[in-house]
């Protein structure tokens, strides 16, 4: 049995604590929260002692392994103090609110021999698994454009992080995942449209390596919950609902060939529609159960901290680029030219 441990049993958090309950293998032993009311009600509803001060159930419950779901600026802090005291930690995402902390926590994870995993929970929706799968084998061909939309209602919680570190980055993640090579540049727009404090839209444009290009349609401004990714290729297009689990692949019907040498002069034409059949499960499940797989083995989880570090200073670069109005390159990390040579 690992013991296992949440601090911050806010909105997120407390999922965590549901799904380790239901995890073969692994015993919650206790819950933090720096406000009382919060821990105790959550500690009662699962019959586990309740902590205001992490430092002290860390002392006194020994977990081996830890969820992190504080609010983004406090991960830095609280993720340093478990890893010297040698915790292994899950940490919501995004890793942290700057390049500079998130570094040192993979860093001082790495020297300390600590497992870090990142909840960047996309990565475990089945019907994501399922389309990573079937673009490894080459179903959609050679892939033109990924393009991910995440549409909310604003979330009054969210104090200290905006719409591009905090949402886009899961389209971000998925984007890396699923192309797994090198983004060489990118352009991002912002707008702050109810918040006045934080960026709440966002729309960017990055290029992969092979030439793909990827675009995020992301925002708070919306009054439905929108989870969207579609992915064009020459053999056809893959349609993704994150919400539902649900995925499509519309064919084209005249994918050019080796037996068809005219196909190409064709164009792309409607072909087949398959709905792809997708074993559903909880995303987190998958994700908890993947951490507590790495903390046993001793391996690497499918979202090391060092992964999540990448897609954090993609998210920075965005901001970056919309403040300043620059296409950022990112092969030498020199900001290449002004807005205009978009044009
Ligand atoms: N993976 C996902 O899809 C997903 C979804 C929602 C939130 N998140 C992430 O989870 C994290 C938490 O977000 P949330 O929406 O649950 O926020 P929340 O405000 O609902 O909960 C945060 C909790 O942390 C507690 N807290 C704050 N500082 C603390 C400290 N120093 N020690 C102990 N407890 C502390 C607060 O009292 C609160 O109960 C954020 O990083 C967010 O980005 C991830």
């Amino acid at each position: 049995m690992l013991k296992a441990a949440v601090i911050g049993v806010g909105s997120m958090g407390r999922n965590h604590v549901r799904v380790y309950r239901e995890l073969e293998g692994v015993e919650l032993v206790a819950v933090s929260d720096q406000s009382e009311e919060t821990a105790a009600h959550i500690g009662a509803v699962y019959s586990v002692p309740h902590y205001t001060d992490y430092l002290r159930m860390i002392e006194e419950c020994k977990p081996d392994l830890v969820t992190l779901a504080v609010p983004t600026d406090k991960h830095y802090k609280v993720g340093l103090d478990l890893i010297e005291r040698r915790v292994n930690l899950l940490i919501e995402k995004p890793i942290a609110s700057t390049l500079d902390e998130a570094t040192e926590l993979v860093q001082s994870a790495r020297q300390s021999g600590v497992i870090l995993a990142v909840g960047h929970i996309e990565r475990f929706n089945p019907a994501v698994i399922e389309l990573r799968r079937r673009l490894r084998e080459g179903m959609a061909g050679r892939i033109y454009n990924i393009h991910a939309q995440r549409l909310s209602p604003y979330p009054t919680r969210i104090r200290d992080a905006g719409v591009v570190i905090d949402l886009a980055s899961h389209d971000i993640d998925l984007m890396r995942y699923l192309l797994d090579q090198p983004i060489t540049r990118l352009y991002g727009e912002t707008l702050r449209s109810i918040n006045s404090d934080r960026e709440d839209m966002f729309n960017g444009v990055l290029r992969f390596q092979s030439g793909a290009v990827g675009v995020l349609d992301v925002n708070w401004i919306t009054p439905k919950k929108v989870r969207m990714l579609t992915i064009t290729g020459t053999r056809g297009m893959f349609s993704c609902d994150l919400l539902s689990q649900e995925l499509f692949f519309y064919e084209n019907e005249t994918a050019p060939s080796q037996w068809d040498a005219l196909s190409v002069l064709r164009g792309v034409n409607e072909g087949n529609i398959l709905g792809i059949r997708i074993q559903r499960h909880e995303p987190l499940a998958a994700e908890l159960a993947d951490f507590v797989g790495a903390v046993r083995s001793g391996g690497k989880p499918t979202v090391p901290g060092s992964d999540a570090l990448e897609t954090l200073r993609i998210a920075l670069d965005f901001m970056r680029s919309a403040e300043e109005q620059l296409i950022v390159n990112l092969l030498d990390t020199n900001v290449v030219g002004v807005a205009e040579q978009m044009l």
